[in-house]
């Protein structure tokens, strides 16, 4: 089933930072309501709070941390500390948005990791939800966390967190084979109980046909605009990387107005204009002016070689 097609959405559940926080309950009945899903990463506390009052329903902190925030050259070098950390910090930060934590690298290689790591998310970072990366291979993981009451979003298409083995980033199910392979991806996450799964770098066509034979959400990256929503990196969204994908589509340019606002500030520094008087904080003359007058520096020196009057005690001064 489709639910992407209804051309006149309702305003987003997510549009008021105060309530109650979004539950995967509230995600389906966007869904089923034919509203588009707009899904941002995020991985500090302000982020966070910007995107919850902008009425983002979903934040992933993604493990594209690695990247976008660790300077990793992938995602396979990213901890669960690492996640736990800044998951907590987009919790603190994100009002009513639901937020879901990615399963890092290795985190999910069998039933009890992959309960200890998701565990982990809810219970200490207070996440809502896990996503983690696999097809028709991850199925069974999937299974177990649902039945133990962890909501699961599912990642297929290009899984970053196989980069060793796949060798580059490149579009997924372009081939009868490959495309045959995603949609049964596709089938065994959502029968395994994921609540929505995230299609990545893979053919409009394909993953419009993928959101029709759904009863859960598509949530693209590079998958066109037929899925039920969209996910984007907020580093891209901001122009804040030093990279922008193809799929991606910068909406501001934070590095130039970080680099222009730190140029402006040395500058400043330099030629001794900041701090000016609205940054600088004054006292009484008077009462500098008798600080200093008693000072031992101030007092002539006596023959003895020492202060005239003595040098002053501490309840002097
Ligand atoms: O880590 C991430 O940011 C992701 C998105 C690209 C979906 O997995």
């Amino acid at each position: 089933m489709s639910a992407s097609s209804n051309s006149n959405p309702r305003p987003s559940v997510g549009g008021s930072a105060a309530g109650p926080r979004l539950t995967v309950v509230d995600i389906a009945r966007m869904y089923a309501d034919g509203e588009r899903i707009a899904m941002l990463t995020a991985y500090d506390y302000p982020t966070a709070q910007i995107l919850a009052e902008a009425g983002i329903p979903m934040l992933l902190v993604g493990d594209s941390l690695g990247q976008a925030m660790l300077g990793y050259e992938s995602t396979v070098r990213v901890t669960m500390d690492e996640m736990i950390h800044h998951t907590k910090a987009v919790v603190r930060g994100a009002g009513r948005a639901l937020v879901v934590g990615d399963m890092p690298f290795l985190s999910y290689s069998g039933p009890v990791e992959a309960l200890d790591s998701a565990g982990r998310f809810l219970r200490e970072a207070g996440a809502q939800a896990v996503k983690v990366e696999g097809g028709v291979r991850s199925a069974r993981i999937v299974e177990t966390l649902v039945k133990a009451g962890i909501p699961v979003m599912g990642h297929i298409g290009l899984t970053p967190q196989s980069i060793n083995a796949i060798g580059k980033v490149r579009v997924q199910g372009k081939s009868r084979q490959g495309a045959r392979a995603l949609l049964g991806d596709a089938l065994a996450i959502q029968e395994a109980g994921a609540f929505s799964i995230v299609l990545e770098l893979v053919p409009e066509q394909l993953a419009a046909a993928i959101t029709d034979r759904l009863r859960i959400p598509t949530i693209g990256i590079g998958a066109g605009a037929g899925c039920s929503g969209q996910v984007q990196v907020v580093t891209d969204l901001l122009g804040l990387g030093d990279f922008i994908p193809r799929h991606a589509k910068p909406y501001a340019d934070l590095r130039g107005t970080i680099l222009a606002a730190a140029r402006a500030y040395a500058a400043e520094v330099a030629d001794g204009t900041f701090p000016g008087p609205e940054q600088t904080v004054r006292m009484d003359d008077d009462v500098l002016g008798e600080v200093l007058g008693r000072s031992v520096l101030d007092r002539p020196i006596g023959d003895a070689g020492i202060p005239v009057g003595g040098i002053p005690l501490d309840r002097d001064l």
